[in-house]
């Protein structure tokens, strides 16, 4: 059952991206990003119509009811593996919601040509580490700064 609205940053209008915006710029949230400086609304309203031209980068805003409950990024890389983001609104983290969004797009993606998803993590962000391992992402290495993860679609 679809409970969930996937709608790509492209065809969101200004008030949503202003939104997406402001929980990406959350401290909470940019402290576990590679680039944790925020970003002005120059510039993502640059990014996302870059977007529009590039067919390897997909980004969405994920709506419940109309309220955004998170972001979601693929980025294609080799042989149908697509590396992706995740961003859960706080208030909404803890309590199975993100599994049940993410499981929902992850049914979608096979159908499209993507074969698995690999994931990068900080160490010390251990909600994420637990949150990956829940999905069956599996630890494929470690460097200096992440636990880099795939997770092969059926
Ligand atoms: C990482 C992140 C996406 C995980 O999302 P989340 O909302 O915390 O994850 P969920 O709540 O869906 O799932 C995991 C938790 O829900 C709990 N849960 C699962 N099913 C549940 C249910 N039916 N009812 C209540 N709780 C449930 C689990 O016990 C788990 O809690 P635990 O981590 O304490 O064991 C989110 O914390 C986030 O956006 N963090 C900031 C940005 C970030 O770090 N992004 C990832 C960068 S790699």
């Amino acid at each position: 059952m679809t409970m969930y609205d996937v709608v790509n940053y492209v065809d969101c209008p200004r008030e949503r991206q202003l939104e997406i915006l402001s929980l990406r710029n959350r401290e909470e949230i940019r402290q576990w990003m590679t680039h944790p400086e925020p970003i002005s609304e120059e510039d993502h309203f640059r990014f996302v119509e870059r977007l529009k031209e590039d067919g390897d980068r997909l980004y969405y805003a994920v709506y419940k009811d109309g309220a955004l409950v998170g972001t979601y990024n693929l980025t294609r890389g080799e042989d149908g593996v697509w590396e992706r983001g995740i961003i859960a609104a706080p208030e909404t983290q803890g309590r199975g919601e993100t599994l049940r969004w993410e499981r929902q797009i992850l049914s979608t993606l096979p159908g499209r040509g993507i074969k698995a998803l690999s994931a990068k993590v900080k160490p010390d962000n251990l909600r994420s580490v637990r949150y990956h391992a829940k999905l069956g992402f599996r630890e494929q290495s470690r460097d200096g700064e992440y636990i880099h993860y795939l997770l092969r679609l059926p």
